[in-house]
């Protein structure tokens, strides 16, 4: 199995092993985070995020960083010569003359596969547009990991916006390399698409619902996603749909005990605040270990971890 020099465009790309191995990796990563590392001395990361971004952007930055690397951004390609109609095979084959591995987020599904056959230095796909989000779906298998000690047995619910959330669609085809159970839960209109569905269960059991509170007693995690506001082609759907599943500690209280209630981030309303002081929530914390997962992408695609 080897890293170095590849792209993170889907999740589909690695199998059961290789994500493990990303795990495995991560986990040796934890330390680093207090300390420091100059593993990645003189390497140079380029983000180039052509949709907003907080978390993934800034892990990304803080990654290379504590590895002794440094990094290049464009914020959001508001200032870049992508507002002057440069296309983007044009800048990924400039910028990858300035950095050892680009991460990528694009409105558009094939955006980061297109710039990885161009560019010769490894692109990570940050997220591209409705389709997929590997390196969250990475990062949410190891917050379920560390804070559940296994991802086999466990029966997850997947909430919200199934339907354009990329980080839905990843993180079933990740979570069907598991032993696991899948609880789709959404408005009708925002259902999973039928080929996830139809790939994820030819290997584990996918029950598909609209009723959050079914589900609640049934699983130990509970992975809420925002309404995708942005991806609506009629605003008007937008405004009936919106707020249709909110999380309270209320809502809470026929979990297991040790559910925990994750989130990529950023939410809106569809979980309370109330719920951050309960013993279920862990969306903070999964930010944390999203740090120590980009941590371990770039050593892997960097070589600098076999
Ligand atoms: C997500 C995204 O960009 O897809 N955010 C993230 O990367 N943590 C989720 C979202 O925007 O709702």
């Amino acid at each position: 199995m080897s890293f170095k020099g590849r792209d993170i465009v889907s999740i589909r790309d690695f199998n059961r092993d290789e994500v493990e191995h990303v795990l495995n990796v991560a986990r040796l990563m934890e330390p680093l985070t207090m300390g420091g590392s100059k593993m990645l001395d003189g390497k140079v990361l380029s983000n180039i995020f052509f949709e907003p971004s907080t978390r993934t952007r800034l892990s990304f930055e803080s990654a290379i960083l504590k590895l002794g690397g440094n990094y290049i951004s464009i914020p959001e390609s508001q200032v870049s010569s992508v507002v002057k109609g440069e296309n983007l095979v044009d800048t990924i084959r400039v910028l990858e003359n300035y950095a050892d591995v680009i991460v990528l987020r694009h409105f558009l599904e094939g955006a980061a596969r297109l710039a990885s056959e161009v560019a010769v230095v490894p692109v990570i796909n940050a997220g591209s547009g409705g389709g997929e989000h590997p390196t969250q779906a990475m990062l949410d298998l190891y917050t379920m990991e560390r804070e559940l000690g296994t991802i086999d047995g466990l029966s997850v619910a997947l909430v919200g916006d199934l339907k354009y959330g990329r980080t839905v669609h990843s993180l079933a085809y990740a979570l069907s390399l598991y032993d696991t159970t899948l609880y789709l839960v959404s408005p009708k209109t925002l259902e999973m698409r039928r080929e996830i569905v139809n790939d994820v269960s030819n290997e584990v059991t996918v029950v598909e619902t609209n009723e959050v509170g079914d589900v609640i007693p049934n699983v130990d995690v509970l992975y809420v996603t925002r309404i995708q506001k942005e991806r609506f082609p009629d605003q008007e759907e937008y405004e009936k749909i919106k707020g249709v599943y909110r999380i309270s500690s209320n809502t809470l209280q026929n979990a297991k005990s040790n559910l925990i209630v994750l989130h990529p981030l950023p939410r809106v309303d569809e979980v309370t605040s109330d719920v951050d002081y309960t013993p279920h929530a862990r969306y903070f914390k999964e930010t944390w270990y999203g740090l120590v997962t980009r941590m371990a992408l770039l050593c892997l695609v960097l070589g600098a971890i076999e």
